[in-house]
């Protein structure tokens, strides 16, 4: 068979005029001669900012992919991408996956790469990239983060993003002082990593291991851990090798590759932005996947793991325990498991060997912590195109819930009221949240798990039912309907709900429904007007002229697919 070309040599394989300009500039860096004669160059795409903590530690990790990369006779060029730090960035870091996946996209084709590693941790860092590197659709593999080590807090275990929904309870009920706080705070984050519960970043890292596009086992490695430096030489090294073999990406993500996600998500007790990432990247490289097959492949798949925020333990325990390989070992035929992976091993091969040394983290199949785990996908006239919630999070009472709605029109509108002693609320009335949609917030937030009313809390109330176009983070939990599709600043029925009208909710049936008989609701949508435009300019209006509902991804229309590798033009 003939040796494919590679493509950096379209760069730096030129004895002509370009080729010396290729080469020449590159070389006040100080590379040899033979780095240009048709070593695979190898780009990694790193999201390592200080002003993303949680991937803090990447700028240094790149060093042991560089390494790998030059053992196995490739050519490692670094190169920054936007980083999406979840903590930090206002209004959320949503609204900017779409934009991050295009930096990464144009990057890679526009460069001299023959294959790229995507250095990811918070929780958009690894869809962003994964997108971008899909629409162009070279060898391609992720070397995640990490999590953190265990919150420690006065003698116990805290779990990121998991403990803060305890502190805003603790400090609404007088339990928790401003000392306890400052001392949590440095307890909870106590080394690099991302977080440390089963939240989004270590769901999409998960993601990315099932997908089959990391090394077997690295997305439980925490961050500080030394294997976490092996296994990114390794990866650098067998990087060089795909490019030789032309491992591209579509050659493993399939339909199926995607189906396993979905089962472990359900596995891990995973969150629920996974659906919203997975259905973005399958849209770049070709795969139709439906917010129904979350629910179809999901709903019956057992939870596995007692991690946070479903269940008790941390990221350090699960790999301690043996983490994600155990999961897919005890899987079984859940699972496809000739799926083909990055070390061009199948899934079923790289965890045949996987051992389970903690029970009490990771459950037997026959023995889990729950039956049915999955994401359920409600539909009804309040949802039209869908809307999710996550049973594993959930209050079992609540599962079957009518109750009377306590409407807030935006963010602004909650924030201003819901802790008026003389708001019209109790425990049994379902709280509606509009405006938190894609395009109305916009941006699609992690508004959806809105605290309860100080007065509830006070009582002892600890859950209620929340229903809302926006999403939850991955380390809530709670009774809480997330990604109402079509959202309401589009005019779907949630723009529509009034004070005082009933909403059913009734998972086992998959229902959401606004208790409102079609001719009031007509009278109702012949009066509605659109919120104003929350932007005219720039990048945030072309998200909001382009973007896509939830059931389908949140990724804008005009990104969807991909335009391979090729560049048409050259630069001269
Ligand atoms: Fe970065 Fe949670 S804030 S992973």
């Amino acid at each position: 068979m003939e040796k494919k070309k590679l493509r950096s040599q379209e760069w730096f394989g030129g004895k002509d005029k370009m080729g010396f300009v290729h080469r020449s500039w590159m070389r006040n860096q100080g590379y040899p001669d033979d780095m240009f004669n048709g070593r695979p160059v190898i780009g990694i795409c790193n999201t390592w900012s200080e002003l993303t903590p949680c991937n803090g530690h990447l700028r240094e990790l790149a060093e042991f992919v560089k390494k790998g990369v030059l053992e196995a006779g490739g050519f490692p060029l670094e190169f920054p991408v936007m980083s999406l730090g979840e903590t930090i960035m206002k209004p959320t870091t949503m609204l900017f996956r779409n934009l991050a996946s295009m930096d990464v996209e144009e990057s890679i084709r526009a460069n001299p790469l023959d294959g790229v590693i995507l250095m990811t941790g918070c929780d958009k860092t690894t869809p962003s990239t994964i997108m971008g590197a899909c629409s162009v659709d070279i060898p391609t593999m992720v070397v995640p983060g990490g999590p953190m080590l265990n919150g420690k807090f006065r003698g116990g275990e805290i779990g990121s993003g998991s403990f803060n929904w305890a502190i805003k309870e603790g400090q609404k009920t007088g339990t928790f002082s401003e000392a306890d706080l400052l001392e949590a705070e440095i307890g909870a984050a106590r080394s690099a990593g991302h977080c440390n519960t089963m939240g989004t970043a270590s769901t999409m890292a998960t993601m990315a291991e099932v997908l089959g596009l990391t090394l077997p086992g690295a997305s439980s490695i925490p961050a500080v851990d030394a294997r976490k430096k092996v296994m990114a030489q390794l990866s650098g090294r067998r990087m060089v090798e795909m490019v030789r073999e032309d491992l591209c990406l579509s050659k493993i993500l399939v339909r199926k590759t995607f189906e396993n996600a979905i089962v472990a998500n359900a596995a891990v007790g995973g969150s629920t932005n996974l659906i919203i990432h997975l259905q973005a990247i399958a849209g770049r490289i070709g795969v139709d996947l439906k917010l129904q097959d979350f629910d179809d492949l999901g709903q019956h798949i057992p939870l596995l793991v007692n991690l946070m925020p479903a269940g008790k333990y941390l990221m350090e325990d699960y790999f301690y325990a043996g983490g994600i390989n155990v999961v897919l070992k005890e899987l079984g035929d859940l699972l496809h498991q000739q799926q083909l992976t990055v070390n061009g091993k199948t899934l079923g091969e790289n965890n045949a060997n996987a051992k389970c040394y903690n029970h009490d983290v990771i459950a037997k199949r026959e023995q889990p912590f729950q039956d049915n785990a999955g994401i359920a996908v409600l539909t009804g006239n309040l949802c039209e195109n869908g809307a999710v919630i996550k049973p594993s999070a959930a209050s079992k009472k609540l599962m079957q819930h009518t109750g009377r709605a306590v409407v807030f029109e935006t963010m602004e509108d909650y924030h201003a009221r819901i802790d008026l002693p003389d708001l019209d609320i109790d425990e049994n009335c379902v709280i509606v949240l509009k405006g938190a949609g894609p395009k109305g917030y916009p941006g699609m937030p992690e508004v959806g798990n809105v605290d309860l009313p100080e007065k509830l809390i006070l009582k002892g109330v600890k859950d209620m039912v929340r229903i809302s176009d926006g999403r939850m983070s991955g380390t809530a939990y709670g009774t809480v309907v997330l990604h109402i599709s079509p959202e309401s600043a589009v005019g779907g029925t949630l723009a529509l709900v009034q004070d005082g009208d009933m909403i059913e909710l009734n998972v086992e049936q998959r229902r959401l429904q606004l208790l409102v008989d079609d001719a009031e609701l007509q009278r109702r949508r012949d009066a509605w007007m659109a919120p104003a435009a929350m932007a005219a300019r720039g990048y945030v209006k072309i998200y909001i002229d382009h973007v896509q509902q939830a059931d389908q991804g949140a990724d804008l229309d005009i990104l969807v697919g991909g335009s391979g590798s090729k560049v048409e033009r050259d630069s001269h």
